[in-house]
């Protein structure tokens, strides 16, 4: 995938959550955004996703460039895929209809295609013996991975996840982060958010590193992780690395 992103700017009342942000990327399969609690990681995966729209700047993603026009919006945001941190699912549908629900009503398909695409969104992943069971009655690894599988199941052109292990321990953390690094090797163009340094180090093309809403410093992960340069990204490597 390609961005090109220019002074980005994004606010809250009085919080600052994109401040100026540029970045350049010209070609990448995985974009991962690390860096401290408030950030902005997840303010820009929504704007780079199109489900928020910036205050001002511009950012184009494979060339489209993201306008503010709600229909053309919309139009974006169906072409991509998304998993956030937790409560992805619906609670009161399976697994299966969590997946056939969103193909039915969001991209118009019949119910019966739209369940045929569920289930081989589940069994791609090894989960069609869940199909049947609601969120409740499966592991929060289990939940995440249907997440996926939902967020997949339409090929979407981008997929966005914001810290998709978060919530998860650390086993069900290793099934997740192995799902998304399969992934990515298939060719699926991911940019994420993670406190998971060493799947960081190993998935990523490209790590930006994301602070006070701009971006510090961007690099492949050798020399992001071996050699950085920002102060900043410096202080908060030595703290997250050392236990
Ligand atoms: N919907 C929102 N309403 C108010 N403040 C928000 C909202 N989303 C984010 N913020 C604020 O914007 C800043 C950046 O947040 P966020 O993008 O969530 O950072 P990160 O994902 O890196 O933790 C924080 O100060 C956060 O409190
Ligand atoms: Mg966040």
């Amino acid at each position: 995938m390609k961005l090109e992103v220019a002074a980005l700017t994004k606010c809250y009342g009085q919080t600052r959550a994109l401040d100026g942000l540029s970045l350049s990327v010209a070609a990448a399969r995985v974009l991962v955004l690390i860096g401290p609690s408030g950030g902005g990681k997840s303010t820009l995966l929504r704007v780079l996703g199109g489900l928020e729209t910036a205050d001002s700047g511009t950012a184009a993603v494979n060339d489209h460039l993201l306008s503010a026009d709600p229909a053309s919006l919309q139009a974006y945001r169906r072409k991509n895929g998304f998993l956030f941190q937790q409560f992805n699912l619906f609670p009161h549908l399976t697994a299966l209809q969590n997946i056939a629900l969103p193909l039915e009503k969001v991209h118009g398909h019949s119910p019966a295609v739209a369940k045929q695409m569920a289930e081989q969104a589940l069994a791609r992943f090894d989960l069609l013996d869940h199909a049947h069971k609601l969120p409740t009655q499966l592991s929060g690894g289990q939940q995440q991975r249907v997440g996926i599988a939902r967020a997949v199941a339409r090929q979407p052109e981008v997929l966005f996840l914001d810290e998709p292990t978060s919530a998860l321990d650390p086993e069900m953390t290793a099934e997740v982060l192995e799902l998304i690094q399969e992934l990515a090797e298939a060719g699926q163009d991911i940019i994420l958010s993670t406190h998971e340094m060493g799947f960081a180090r190993a998935v990523a093309d490209q790590i930006a590193f994301v602070a006070a809403g701009k971006i510090e410093e961007l690099a492949p992960p050798a020399s992001l992780f071996g050699d950085p340069k920002s102060p900043l990204c410096q202080r908060f490597l030595s703290r997250v690395m050392r236990y």
